[in-house]
């Protein structure tokens, strides 16, 4: 049997391709997934487009998460038509990802979907919503909290209307942080106040200093687009506030001194979703809805795509053509 998928080549140069495929040219692993939805994520648009070097192999399908069920499984922890879901872990750059009807992975790297959401809204929260919520739980395990003492300042989101900007946004606001949204669109501030910032920004109007150690304006930070700005926000967090790096959408230099870490405790932490432990990946996954608050997924969601019509999604969403989460419903 034959089904659609995205497959990214490398010949002539890297683009992508939507083909037809058997289950046997799928990447080697113990269990078969029939894919519902997947999502378009940053690194989703850089691969498929070919912008960005993110495959180590080809041609491999796209694709960096997935939800669907069991088609079949050697693991016998797994049923057929159990409801999963696969993120990082290298798929859709190492091995064929979640951007087609079907997916064979290692079940070492399969969650169950818990019963607080189902696959759709697995794939809205996808490795954006995941990323954001392992930025806030390595910067409250680190010690921040909304009430901090001394009370930290607010949390700043950079890249805010991107899909991890967007959750981050909405997450940290429903856990009672004061939160302002950094972007560089104007038109993204009523969406940004409606995922509940207390305080919209746009790039082009924000003020910081070039100071290495500037007046501490920010309790934290959850950074998304790297550079100029990434290093300025260091200089102006507060005493032993967070600052979450897990972007490079304006670049991935970092121009800093180290007067913010040694003089004021500043913490610098970096989230990597991808490798992130298979345990944390859990527990992630299993706190939304419980000790995380589940985010507003009809506010998020920009748009559900067919998997056939995926293809000027990934050049649009590098260009700052969408907001929120763009998810594929690939069957
Ligand atoms: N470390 C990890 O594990 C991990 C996981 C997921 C994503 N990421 C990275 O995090 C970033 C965001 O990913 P995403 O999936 O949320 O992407 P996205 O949905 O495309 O969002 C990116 C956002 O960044 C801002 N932006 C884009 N280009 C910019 C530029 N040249 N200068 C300033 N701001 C710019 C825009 O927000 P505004 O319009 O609001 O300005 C855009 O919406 C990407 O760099 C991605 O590679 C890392």
């Amino acid at each position: 049997m034959s089904f659609l998928a995205c497959r990214v080549f490398n010949e002539p140069d890297v683009h992508h391709q939507l083909v037809q495929m058997k289950h046997d040219e799928l990447s080697v692993g113990d269990t078969l997934i029939k894919v519902d939805y997947s999502s378009i994520n940053y690194k989703d648009a850089l691969a498929a487009s070919g912008r960005g070097k993110i495959m180590k192999a080809f041609p491999l399908n796209a694709g960096i998460d997935l939800a669907g069920t069991i088609e079949s499984s050697d693991n016998s922890s797994f049923q057929k038509r159990q409801k999963v879901l696969v993120n990082g872990c290298g798929i859709g750059e190492s091995y064929d990802g979640g951007l087609a009807q079907y997916a064979r992975v290692n079940s070492d790297w399969i969650i169950p979907i818990p019963d607080a959401y189902d696959a759709k809204k697995a794939m809205i929260i996808g490795t954006a919503g995941f990323t954001a919520a392992l930025a806030i739980y390595r910067m409250q395990q680190n010690g921040q909290s909304p009430g901090s003492l001394p009370k930290h300042g607010p949390i700043v989101v950079t890249g805010a209307s991107g899909g991890v900007g967007s959750m981050a946004v909405n997450l940290l606001s429903k856990l009672g942080y004061e939160t302002i949204a950094l972007t560089s669109r104007e038109s993204m501030r009523d969406y940004l106040f409606d995922l509940g910032a207390t305080e919209v920004t746009t790039l082009d109007k924000l003020e910081l200093s070039d100071k290495p150690l500037a007046k501490a304006l920010y309790g934290g930070a959850i950074d998304n687009i790297g550079g100029k700005t990434l290093s300025k926000i260091i200089a102006h967090t507060n005493l032993w506030g967070n600052v979450a790096s897990i972007g490079l959408a304006q670049s991935p230099k970092l121009d800093a001194t180290v007067f913010p870490f040694i003089l004021r405790g500043v913490s610098l932490l970096g989230i990597s979703s991808t490798n992130c432990p298979m345990a944390l990946r859990k527990k992630i996954w299993r706190q939304f809805g419980r000790e995380l608050p589940l985010p507003n997924f009809e506010k998020i969601l920009s748009k559900e795509i067919p998997l056939a019509e995926v293809s000027p999604y990934f050049d649009e969403l590098i260009d700052k053509k969408h907001y929120g989460r763009l998810i594929v419903n690939c069957q």
